[in-house]
């Protein structure tokens, strides 16, 4: 049996664009035959200014966000970063290991630190903690985006360096792979930028129907659509690009021929494609209120989480420590 891990931010409370990108498929993968593990990783959001009280509600809000979308603690392992100490323990050995170099190479890296005049170390390293949250768990396969393609191949690395070292016979760690997620990019409700909270462009994962209205109403369509009486193009419209993710196939060829043939006007088309998004998202939102419930569930969920994740991390690091010369 191999081993599955990803690691989000607790940017608070998803939106539809992280959930169809990517934990929609999480949900997908605890299914299968592997061991899934999925971490809220609160300890990489401390490279960035915050609020300590804001950073709280935010992993409160993800970890809610995670279950309502249908994470299932009997089926994956879903924990908070920081409740697994061994992170950032295997982060330091890790660093031990990492020439300089490789890190500054890093595109993320380098785009964060050239808008800054002062930079952290731990945006420098941030990688190499990503390293450790995989290879604790000697996890095999890594959902990600594009984005994160750079930071796997430098895991690899890592994991490679320290074999060398220390494990020369039979390597201890695998190299990890990306399993790039079939990403639908959605684009934010005004057609302009890709989906993203702090471009107050999105649809959150637990809005009402009346609240996604609001935002679905004066969304951005086919700017050719200028009348009703106006034939649209759907494959530039961002309407259609959501009737894709949220509507079936009969109601996407519905609404692609509609608006061809300027059968419906762009307010028709929302119109349905709301009830689409309602069909997916009153279960989420069910979930997520029986869970608003119950006070302690979420602690005591991504605990029990944090409890198992630890028997394995504590193996990994006597291992680690055995085989580096930090025991008698
Ligand atoms: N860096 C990832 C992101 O920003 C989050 C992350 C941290 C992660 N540790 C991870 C993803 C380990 C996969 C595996 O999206």
């Amino acid at each position: 049996m191999s081993r599955i891990f990803s690691g989000i931010q607790p940017s608070g409370e998803l939106h539809i664009g992280n959930y169809l990108g990517a934990v929609q498929n999480w949900v997908r993968l605890q299914e299968g035959r592997d061991a899934t593990f999925f971490c809220v990783v609160d300890l990489h959001a401390l490279t960035g200014n915050y609020e300590p009280s804001d950073l709280r509600r935010r992993r409160h809000e993800m970890a809610v966000s995670l279950l309502a979308a249908g994470l299932d603690p009997e089926r994956c392992t879903l924990f908070f970063q920081s409740g697994v100490p061994q992170h950032a323990e295997l982060a330091w050995i890790f660093n031990t290991v990492t020439p300089l170099g490789e890190l500054e190479r890093q595109t993320q890296y380098k785009d964060k630190s050239a808008r800054q005049e002062s930079v952290l170390t731990g945006v420098l390293t941030y990688p190499v903690l990503q390293a450790a949250d995989i290879l604790l768990y000697h996890a095999t396969r890594v959902p990600v985006g594009e984005d994160q393609v750079q930071h796997l191949e430098l895991s690899r690395e890592i994991a490679r360096r320290w074999n060398h070292r220390f494990a020369a016979e039979t390597p201890y760690f695998p190299e990890p792979q990306p399993l790039l997620t079939p990403v639908r990019r959605l684009m934010g409700l005004d057609g302009q930028a890709k989906m993203s909270k702090s471009l107050g462009n999105t649809i959150g994962l637990l809005e009402t129907r009346e609240q996604i209205w609001e935002k679905l109403r004066p969304a951005m369509t086919d700017p050719a659509r200028i009348r009703r009486t106006d034939p649209g193009n759907p494959d530039v419209c961002n309407i259609y690009s959501l009737h894709k993710a949220f509507s079936d196939e009969p109601t996407q060829a519905i609404a692609a021929a509609n608006c061809r043939g300027a059968a419906w006007g762009c307010i028709d088309c929302k119109k349905v494609l709301a009830e689409s998004m309602e069909t997916v998202l009153v279960p989420i939102r069910r979930r997520a209120a029986d869970i608003g419930a119950r006070p302690s569930y979420v602690t005591d969920v991504l605990e029990e989480g944090a409890k198992r994740a630890r028997t394995i991390a504590q193996d990994t690091m006597r291992q680690v420590y055995e085989r580096m010369g930090l025991t008698d």
